[in-house]
């Protein structure tokens, strides 16, 4: 996130009163992170993940942020070709690939982010770049200011404790799938970035949920007649802007499951600034994963599957 590239030309923010973020996997994820901070400016952002854009953005007209580390996934090309056609006013964030050369062909804003790393990798590039455009555009003022004490956080907790809490944690979690518990807000996206992290770092199931949502239906299935749950392991993620109400669902809802589930670990953001928090949050599971990469002998780097699938996809065009 340190010296993150400039925008390339000005954001057209006329009469843009609210963003979407389009792109997939781990570029996508920069997008539920920027709404969720969006929030904190009376802003709202939707997130598209995937082909085209959602019939809304053409009455709504909302300032698009096409988001694609390689520049070349299908999904989010397509969407670009969709605000090319519809005239929207965009920023493309990108290491390269046609994206960026459509955008420089088109004149639009872009920003040139770190080359050479797995997408998810490069989140702190990506994630940065958006919160950067969102400022440039007027439409989350002061923003970027945050990212310096959130690379200030992050690198605290790789030095001092963050890597002996993540082990602490993947002993808990090692052969087990994992339910990743957030809560409404800035929690949620963390959780999903957990669970994409496992899958993609360590190679295991996981999945997210969050509370309240998942009171009213999870909960049950936790006491299905086979003990499926004695199989998984939950970990809940915890901000300082949790409400007492929802500390008391995740306390009750621990009552609930603890019985029937192999092991709960619980994490706490650290930090001041909302960005920071989500960060710290964040670190922690990157960590996790590339802890229980390590415990199950796989590399984190490798995602075969999902090279292997793009590549189909061209070769079925
Ligand atoms: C790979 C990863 C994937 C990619 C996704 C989209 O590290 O995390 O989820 O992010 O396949 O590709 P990009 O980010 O290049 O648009």
């Amino acid at each position: 996130m340190r010296g993150a590239a400039e925008l390339t030309a000005p954001v057209v923010s006329t009469d843009v009163s609210e963003m979407l973020v389009c792109g997939m996997g781990g570029s996508g994820i920069a997008g539920d992170y920027l709404a969720r901070l969006a929030d904190g400016h009376g802003v709202r952002v939707a997130v598209h993940k995937g082909y085209g854009l959602p019939p809304w953005t053409e009455r709504c007209r909302p300032l698009v942020i096409l988001s694609s580390y390689s520049g070349a996934t299908e999904e989010t090309l397509s969407a670009a070709e969709a605000v090319e056609g519809a005239g929207l006013p965009v920023v493309a964030i990108a290491s390269g690939g046609p994206l960026l050369e459509r955008a420089g062909a088109a004149g639009w804003a872009s920003i040139r982010v770190q080359p050479g790393l797995q997408p998810r990798a490069a989140f702190g590039w990506l994630l940065g770049a958006a919160v950067r455009a969102a400022d440039a555009a007027g439409l989350m003022s002061g923003a970027s200011a945050d990212l310096v004490e959130a690379a200030d956080v992050v690198d605290r907790l790789l030095e001092d404790g963050g890597w002996s809490l993540a082990a602490d944690l993947a002993e808990g979690l090692e052969h087990r799938i994992v339910a990743v518990y957030g809560s409404t807000g800035l929690t949620a996206p963390v959780a999903n970035r957990w669970k994409t992290q496992l899958n993609e770092n360590a190679k295991t199931p996981a999945w997210w949920s969050v509370l309240p949502e998942l009171d009213h239906n999870e909960i049950v299935g936790w006491s299905g007649p086979d003990h499926l749950g004695r199989n998984v392991a939950v970990v809940s993620l915890h901000d300082r802007d949790e409400s007492e109400t929802i500390a008391r669902r995740f306390r009750l809802t621990r009552q609930v499951t603890s019985t029937d589930v192999a092991w709960v670990g619980t994490v706490r953001a650290q930090g001041s600034s909302a960005l920071a928090r989500m960060l710290s949050l964040t670190l922690v599971g990157d960590m996790v994963s590339v802890e229980l990469a390590a415990r199950y002998g796989v590399d984190p780097m490798e995602v075969e599957a999902i090279d292997d699938l793009k590549r189909k996809m061209r070769e079925d065009d």
